[in-house]
């Protein structure tokens, strides 16, 4: 399962970085906005500056909802750099938007994913990724988990090429439980994937180690 960040911090970009089980970084218009990113000129040096730190899949999401407009925002932001990945609204003319894109071979990211049917028609267009947002379906007391169980149950019926990418991560439970549904990816903020490193048993054995080392001269 590949590890992407979910944020447009770049110091805790560096940190997942670091930790040497990075895979990509995704971003949206809100994450950006929480960074104080404003205008085009710095959004675009933002995503570049993103894609020097970090080699794997880097998703860009456009701001405008019409087809026209999205493909002239997903072409600027694919010429950043080669791993710019076009994130695209689940809407009508994002379907069209996605299936121009996968016909000229720039990956997608079809993002606001909430059901098994949007999931279907974004993998038909050819999506890269689908994001379903787990997070925000159990904040509606709706199972975000089974959402997943039912996009891949569909997408290997038909062997689509559409990887999962789970979304709206909230904790290190939904990591581990879309690795048991077989996720293609989870993307994440950084403390649910710090929280996989933690175990108190870990803690207590190691001071345990460390005081009986001491007495090893
Ligand atoms: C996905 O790519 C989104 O950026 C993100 O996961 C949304 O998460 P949130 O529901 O925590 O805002």
């Amino acid at each position: 399962m590949k590890f992407f960040i979910d944020t447009a911090n770049l110091e805790q970009i560096k940190e997942a970085k670091d930790l040497g089980i990075l895979d990509g970084v995704t971003t949206n218009p809100s994450l950006m906005a929480k960074e104080g990113i404003q205008g085009k000129d710095a959004i675009m040096k933002h995503y570049k500056t993103i894609c020097e730190i970090v080699e794997g899949d880097i998703s860009a999401e456009v701001l405008s909802t019409t087809y026209d407009e999205m493909i002239a925002e997903g072409e600027e932001l694919a010429a950043i750099h080669s791993n710019i990945v076009v994130k695209i609204p689940m809407i009508k003319d994002g379907v069209k938007a996605l299936k121009y894109f996968s016909d000229k071979g720039i990956k997608t990211n079809c993002t606001l994913v909430f059901s098994a049917g949007q999931a279907l028609l974004a993998a038909k267009a050819g999506a890269t990724y689908v994001s379903p947002f787990l997070g925000r379906l159990d904040d509606i007391s709706t199972d975000g988990l089974n959402l997943v169980e039912e996009i891949r149950l569909i997408y290997d019926n038909y062997m689509y090429e559409t990887q999962i990418l789970a979304a709206s991560i909230r904790n290190s439970m939904h990591i581990i439980n879309c690795a048991k549904i077989g996720s293609d990816v989870i993307t994440s903020p950084l403390a649910p994937i710090l929280s996989l490193l933690k175990h108190p048993l870990t803690d207590n054995g190691l001071a345990q180690f460390i005081a009986d080392a001491k007495k090893l001269g």
